[in-house]
């Protein structure tokens, strides 16, 4: 345990969304206390015997209020914008002036300068700002999260992009959130970069046919070359970097940048990661916007 008094010794960031709600849930059902970092402390995040503080990464004035006293901050990063990295990086500045011991960064596998998926670049930017502090960090590098992949079945059931027969190792949130509390809440990760992945190396197409399975409809893989996937994504009108962002992940499967298969979450938390398989039995609604009646 983190030798720290118990009101101080953890904040998360980001509690209103999906991950930072999950390691919440996860510390007060081990009866840890942990400071509550929202965007807005008027959204109710339904964990009546934790302190809740309203903060931004746009504010540092509000984050060193936010982490004032605190020993290990869980930070997640912010939805991706062209300003990601400067929040980030305000974060981290406000972490270190209100005194915050360690940091313990939600990350994305394959982080590098250079990597296809351009979103990657970000958490690379960020993990190195980190380590310039000198406070004591451990990344989760994440892969895909399962529990986004519904979303990317079109409505005629076909999933496309640029993915070629590329392969990775989607995890779901539920095994990072344990892995991330067991990180926040033990010792030795000082330092230490995971990756934390599923348990195996899927392609489109094997996703196509657990879908398939699933919803009991025809779904199908049919890869674009990038140009297409260009063309296609920018008939929607979401900024340029937003498109780029899309496409280069899935150009990023396909150079093999998220194929890495980690036994993180079985070390981490003593059980192992689920597949994809198991997700969709687990989390049926998951999938119910695909399923035709
Ligand atoms: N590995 C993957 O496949 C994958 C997939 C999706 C996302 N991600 C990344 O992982 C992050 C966390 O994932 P998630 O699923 O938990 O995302 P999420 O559900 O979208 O949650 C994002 C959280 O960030 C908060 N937030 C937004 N702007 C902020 C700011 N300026 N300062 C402080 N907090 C801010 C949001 O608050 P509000 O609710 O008040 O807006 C929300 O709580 C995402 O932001 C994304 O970078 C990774």
């Amino acid at each position: 345990m983190v030798d720290q008094p118990p009101d101080t010794a953890l904040a998360i960031s980001d509690v209103t969304g999906a991950l930072g709600g999950r390691v919440a849930r996860r510390l007060a059902s081990a009866g840890q206390n942990a400071r509550l970092i929202m965007l807005d402390a008027g959204r109710d995040a339904d964990l009546p015997e934790m302190e809740v503080v309203e903060a931004s990464y746009r504010d540092p004035a509000s984050m060193r209020r936010a982490l004032a006293g605190v020993h290990t901050f869980f930070m997640i990063p912010v939805h991706e914008a062209p300003d990601r990295v400067r929040q980030h990086v305000r974060a981290v500045d406000a972490a270190v002036e209100a005194g915050v011991k360690r940091i313990v960064y939600s990350s994305f596998v394959g982080a590098a300068p250079d990597a296809t998926f351009t979103f990657a670049r970000d958490h690379w930017y960020t993990e190195e700002y980190i380590r310039s502090t000198g406070l004591d960090f451990t990344f989760l590098r994440g892969n895909v999260y399962m529990d986004v992949i519904p979303w990317i079945v079109g409505d005629d059931g076909v999933i496309r992009g640029p993915a070629g027969d590329g392969r990775f190792a989607a995890v779901a949130r539920d095994d990072v959130a344990d892995a991330a509390v067991s990180v926040l809440l033990g010792e030795g990760h000082s330092g230490v970069t995971y990756d934390v992945s599923g348990p195996e190396r899927l392609t489109l197409h094997r996703v196509a046919e657990l879908f398939s399975r699933a919803t009991g409809r025809d779904i199908a893989y049919h890869p674009e070359t990038i140009e297409e996937a260009y063309e296609a994504h920018s008939r929607y009108g979401a900024p340029d970097w937003e498109v780029e962002g899309w496409v280069t992940s899935l150009a990023g499967v396909a150079g093999g940048e998220m194929d890495v298969v980690s036994g993180t979450v079985g070390e981490l938390t003593g059980h192992p990661p689920m597949g994809l398989g198991e997700f969709l039995r687990r989390y049926p609604e998951s999938y119910r916007h695909l399923v035709r009646t």
